[in-house]
């Protein structure tokens, strides 16, 4: 699904007060991270839920990656990883794509560590944003032998272990455990996240009659990442950006945020749905409502768009949809980006522990009824579906 290991040169696709770059090539020695080097994210899929191209569609921008057009990239479905120390990862959402993605990136490959011939991942948890499924699926992924840590909000956790499928994750082996939002935990040693409620909805598959789109609970989170005083914010799904969401933003190393679609009636002009992207619970790129407004005004060291929708022609290089994301100073994310932030001193995040084990370590099998119609501060707009 991805294109293949590309001349050193490109690998180097931006440099500056943070690094930017393209992770290794798919297979070979994994790199060691600098000693100047608190924080690594590397981009396993950029792509929102479907991939791109999205396997039945022809849209006029998934047709140029059916017919190999030098514009466009193929992109696998969304996921992030970050490490401390490049030894340890952790997985930010877990895409269908997970297995391709592994064997995409060295880093988080078996290591030659234990005795020949035995089993090994340097992926030690799961951090989940919400319970859709291209956020969720790659579970299952994980599910042969290896133990694990799962983290989801209790809404989260409720919609995954409403479906029996997830009992296929061994109890013995992994553990789940509820974050709580404002509440910093520490998923490996000298990694601090925190969780936010961000504007968003339930997840697609346990939509009711009526939704609302555009409450702040824990359905749909956005990270905060520290480690040695650097700081990097993942949002990969956010139907608005609110005063204290951007207030929150502010001041960031890196901001990875929505960008599922450019425009909000894209998939209406293409043909190929019905919905907007503020009805799936995601804020367009472009327009005066759009995020490139909202957070021109929030400063971050890099500011990166991810779960990108196949339908969104900011994935065709040279297109005036990706001109003016340029111009506004973002990266249109690829499968493969690695960005690298600088120690910034020791940061609070050694101070930080992690959240007490749940009560049991099978997924809860009910759903709340917060996922079915959440009360909200912000602005929400009820839609019947
Ligand atoms: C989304 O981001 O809106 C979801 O991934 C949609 C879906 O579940 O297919
Ligand atoms: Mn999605
Ligand atoms: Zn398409």
């Amino acid at each position: 699904m991805r294109e293949g290991a590309q001349p050193a040169a490109d690998r180097l696709r931006a440099t500056g007060r943070n690094e930017i770059r393209r992770a290794g090539s798919p297979v070979g020695p994994r790199a060691t991270a600098a000693p100047s080097t608190s924080l690594r994210a590397i981009v396993l899929g950029a792509a929102a839920g479907g991939g791109y191209p999205q396997w039945n569609c022809r849209c006029s921008v998934c047709a140029l990656a059916w017919d190999g057009d030098p514009r466009v990239k193929p992109r696998t479905q969304s996921s992030l990883a970050i490490s401390a120390d490049g030894r340890d990862w952790v997985l930010l959402n877990a895409s269908p794509d997970l297995g391709a993605q592994i064997r995409a990136t060295p880093a988080l490959q078996p290591r030659r560590t234990g005795p020949a011939g035995g089993r090994d991942t340097p992926i030690r948890a799961v951090v989940l944003t919400n319970g859709d499924v291209d956020h969720v699926a790659g579970l299952l992924t994980l599910r042969e032998k290896a133990p694990l840590t799962v983290f989801a909000t209790a809404e989260t956790r409720a919609a995954v272990g409403a479906n029996p499928l997830f009992a296929v994750l061994d109890p013995v082996l992994v553990t789940w455990r509820e974050i709580a939002l404002g509440r910093p935990f520490a998923p490996l040693p000298g990694l601090a996240v925190e969780a936010f409620a961000v504007p968003g909805k339930v997840p697609l598959y346990l939509e009711g009659d009526v939704v609302e789109i555009g409450t702040e609970t824990g359905a749909t989170i956005g990270l905060s990442v520290r480690a040695a005083g650097a700081r990097l914010d993942y949002v990969p799904g956010c139907a608005a950006v609110t005063s204290a969401l951007a207030a929150r933003l502010a001041g960031t190393d890196a901001l990875l945020f929505d960008g599922t679609v450019f425009h909000d009636d894209e998939m209406l002009r293409e043909g190929v749905g019905s919905k907007t992207g503020r009805r799936m619970g995601h804020m367009p790129v472009g327009g005066a409502d759009g995020s490139l407004i909202a957070l021109a005004s929030v400063a971050a060291g890099r500011k990166v768009f991810v779960h990108i929708n196949n339908t969104n022609p900011m994935l065709v290089d040279g297109s005036p949809e990706r001109r003016a994301v340029d111009a506004a100073g973002w990266t249109v994310a690829e499968d493969g980006t690695e960005i690298a932030l600088p120690v910034r001193g020791v940061g609070e995040e050694t101070a930080w522990p992690s959240p007490p084990d749940t009560p049991t370590t099978t997924p809860a099998t009910k759903t709340p009824a917060t996922m079915r119609s959440a009360p909200t501060s912000s602005p929400s707009t009820t839609i019947a579906r």
